[in-house]
């Protein structure tokens, strides 16, 4: 299958189950429709004379990948789309070279994920119960997992077109933030920053990482996609911490976007699940390689011989 057909048959798979509803966007839909528009817009400034053989490979925060395209934070429709669904994204993630993230629920089995041998990260929401909130990052740090993930966009829970989902958080303060890089050890990422404050904010509570994120569509509505706040992110936090994009990213082209405007690794949401009801762990394998492939043969054109070494000029405005 190609990855068009993957993402065909497997969004036809999950629309026919109840969770179905999990690929909508929050309230009007904005958000869907404005990420696609956005990454739409850019096109590349083609570079093909002395055309480069481009290596994907990458190390960010101490994991070594095969390619800067990784899952992003995701749980709940997992098990609900392939029984033992959690362990088949580890396999097909790992036989990619690429890194998986959990979500909400932090999964029970982590550590049997973490011994499948893929490089693994696990978000915490900011729970209202703040207890559990520490609990829970206390405990994963003993999976084996790499990175910790914490979900500062959560604040008001999360939302798909008029049902509330999530509803048991609240926004955590700065000095909550700086609580938290005290209990995690490993690296710490943010999820979902949007804003250059919040970037600032994210570097001086301690953070490792950041990734600017729009959560799919999953919480508020008229939020801008990620391309369209990047610039001056990235601007004001270059070279101090990681940065880590996701929000609409389905194509080798969109990913070499997102790596033009300063991102180190591209988080994919919905394609995962397509990819695991079109296929199993196998159809989460060909969604990340194919994606790969798509992106070397443009890097190649347009002067990039690796991941960090994507010029913003690339990219025509
Ligand atoms: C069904 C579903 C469940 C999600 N669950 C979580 C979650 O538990 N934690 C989180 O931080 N993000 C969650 N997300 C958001 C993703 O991590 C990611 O930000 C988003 O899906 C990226 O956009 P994309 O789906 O267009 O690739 C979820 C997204 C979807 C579609």
């Amino acid at each position: 299958m190609d990855l068009s057909e993957i993402y065909e048959k497997g969004k036809k798979a999950i629309k026919e189950r109840d969770i179905g509803f999990l690929l909508d966007g929050v309230e009007t839909e904005f958000v869907m429709r404005n990420n696609r528009a956005v990454i739409d817009r850019f096109t590349f400034r083609q570079h093909c004379i002395d055309g480069t053989s481009p290596d994907t490979r990458c190390e960010v925060l101490g994991v070594e990948l095969s390619t800067p395209v990784i899952m992003s934070a995701m749980t709940m429709p997992i098990p609900a789309i392939v029984d033992g669904g959690l362990m088949e994204v580890g396999q097909g993630l790992k036989a990619a070279g690429s890194l998986m993230w959990t979500g909400t629920p932090i999964p029970q089995d982590l550590k049997a994920i973490a011994k499948t041998g893929v490089p693994l990260a696990a978000n915490v929401k900011p729970l209202i119960d703040r207890k559990k909130m520490f609990q829970a990052l206390n405990e994963i740090q003993e999976t084996g997992i790499r990175w910790v993930g914490i979900e500062i966009d959560s604040g008001q829970g999360t939302k798909v077109k008029d049902r509330q989902m999530a509803s048991d958080c609240t926004p955590l303060s700065f000095s909550e933030l700086k609580k938290i890089r005290k209990t995690v050890s490993l690296p710490l990422i943010f999820k979902g920053v949007l804003s250059k404050a919040d970037a600032i904010k994210s570097v001086d509570a301690g953070a490792d990482g950041i990734i600017i994120s729009n959560h799919g569509a999953h919480t508020l509505d008229y939020l801008p996609h990620p391309f369209q706040v990047m610039d001056e992110i990235v601007e004001a936090v270059k070279g101090k911490i990681v940065v880590m994009v996701d929000g609409g990213f389905r194509r080798g082209s969109d990913v070499l976007k997102g790596l033009a405007f300063g991102a180190s690794l591209i988080g994919l949401g919905r394609p995962i699940l397509y990819g695991l009801a079109a296929n199993r762990g196998d159809g989460v394998r060909e969604v990340i390689d194919q994606i790969t492939n798509e992106l070397v043969r443009l890097m190649s054109m347009v002067g990039a011989n690796g991941p960090g070494n994507v010029d913003r000029a690339v990219l025509i405005d």
